[in-house]
Order: structure tokens, then sequence, then C-alpha cells
């Protein structure tokens, strides 16, 4: 199980990162995040960092090239037989592209797209009540997933913050952005057989459920 190549495909607020930390715990398998390298570039403050704010802090996608080298430099710092799962990316067509390209050089290719889907409604309200924990990055909401002591975080104690594009305008950037950009890719994995779809509007537990589904069900074929 733990050699899957996974990718979780979906809008903002999903439910992606929430079900990456279970299912990397749960199968061995390594979450690797294009938004969290990001933001981490963001923190480092150079030049690069500085360009990358930009597009994030406005809900634009950051563009192609440098996403790609980030996350195929992650990808490629894995053992061989070290199963991962990508969170946020592919997210253009042209990533999805570069991505097979990459896999395929050393004879390995995207084994399923879990592809999380909800209403927009729903999704907003999940995005406007999330916090982050400025330590080790656990992900809470107010509403639906809040910490023991407001404002703490129940894992390491530092303080909880919110992202720079959960606020209101921004969101509605970033999920027009998502039908423009990265929707299309539904359609690109349903062509090549291996889209899977997942009810992301269900609770945390029931969507673990649905995805530990398919996921056993790969192993088996
Ligand atoms: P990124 O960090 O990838 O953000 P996103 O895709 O917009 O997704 P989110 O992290 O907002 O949501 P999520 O699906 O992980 O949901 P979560 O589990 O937190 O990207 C940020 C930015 O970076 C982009 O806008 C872009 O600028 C740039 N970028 C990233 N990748 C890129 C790429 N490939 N190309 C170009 N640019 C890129 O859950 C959300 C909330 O809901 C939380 O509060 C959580 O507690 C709660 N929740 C989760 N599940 C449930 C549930 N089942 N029921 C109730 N509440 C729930
Ligand atoms: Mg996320």
């Amino acid at each position: 199980m733990a050699n899957l190549r996974l990718v979780l495909l979906g809008a903002p607020g999903t439910g992606k990162g929430t079900q990456a930390a279970r299912l990397a715990k749960r199968y061995d398998l390594k979450p690797i995040a294009s938004g969290d390298a990001l933001r981490a570039k963001i923190e480092s403050g150079n030049e690069l960092g500085r360009q990358v704010e930009e597009f994030v802090s406005a809900g634009r996608l950051v563009p192609d090239e440098i996403v790609t080298t980030i996350m195929l430099e992650a990808i490629n710092g894995l053992p061989a037989t070290q199963g991962f799962l990508l969170d946020g990316f592919p997210r253009t067509p042209a990533q999805a592209d570069a991505l097979a390209a990459g896999l395929a050089g050393d004879g390995r290719r995207v084994d399923a797209v879990l592809s999380f889907e909800m209403p927009s409604d729903e999704i907003i309200e999940r995005l406007t009540s999330r916090r982050i924990c400025s330590g080790c990055k656990k992900i809470y909401n107010l509403r639906f997933c809040p910490p023991r002591q407001d404002g703490v975080c129940d894992v390491c104690g530092e303080q909880l913050m919110q992202r720079m594009d959960d606020h209101a305008d921004v969101v509605a950037t970033r999920l027009q952005t998502y039908l423009d950009l990265t929707h299309p890719l539904i359609e690109h994995y349903l062509d090549r057989g291996i889209l899977h779809r997942i009810n992301a509007a269900a609770t945390p537990d029931e969507v673990e459920a649905e995805l530990a589904g398919i996921i056993e069900g790969l192993e088996r074929a």
C-alpha cells in the first residue's frame, strides 16, 4: 500500500489537506501539498517568495513553471518505493502533463485521482471559519473542528491563525480560478480512467471511509 501515487483534486476548502493528513498516517504515504510548499517559500522572504505571495494573496494560481519545479523536486527527493499523496497539484492541464512526464522518466505514473466534490456555498462557510496552527500547521475549523482551547493548537500549543487567502473576497477569486483552470482536469483524468469522485460534503470520518474504500480497492486490483 505504501507505494501508491495519489492525487487529491478539488476546489479550495473541500477537505484535501484534512484528508491528506489522515491518509498519510493510515497508509504510510508522504503528503506533498503545493500550497504548503508555496507558503514556506513566502515565509522565507526571498525574491521568489515575494513573487509567489503576489499570486497567493490575490487567490490566483502561481505560474506553472514555479510550482512544477518545486513539486517535482519534492517528489524526486523521495525514495522510489515511497508512495505519496499530492495535495493541490496538478492544478492545470500543463501541470498534469509535466507530472506525467516527470514520473514516466522512472517508469512511474499516477495510480488514482481522488476528486473532492461539494456545493460552493458550504465551501465558503468552511474557508472563512478555518484556522491553521502557526507551528505544526494542523487544520482547525471554528464551526466544524474547533480546538479544545480558543486560539491554541491542541497538538503543539502554538497560536492559531487565519490564512491570508481565507478572507471572503479572495475566496471568491479562488473558487472562480478553480472553475476556470482546474475543473477541466476532471475530464482529463476521467479520459485516462483513473478519476474517483468523492462526496466531500460528508463528515471527515465519512469522507475518510469513502477514500479508504477506494484506496483498498486499488490495492486489490
Ligand atoms: P492550497 O493551499 O492548495 O489551497 P486550496 O486548494 O485552495 O485548498 P485549501 O487548502 O484552501 O482547502 P483544502 O481542500 O485543503 O481544505 P481543508 O482540509 O483545509 O493553495 C493555496 C494557493 O496556493 C492557491 O490559491 C494558489 O495561489 C497557490 N497554489 C497552490 N497550488 C498551486 C498549483 N498547483 N498551481 C498554482 N498555484 C498553486 O479544509 C477546509 C476547512 O474545512 C478546514 O477548516 C477544515 O477543518 C474544514 N473541514 C475539512 N473537512 C471537513 C468536513 N468533512 N466537514 C466539515 N468541515 C471540514
Ligand atoms: Mg489545503
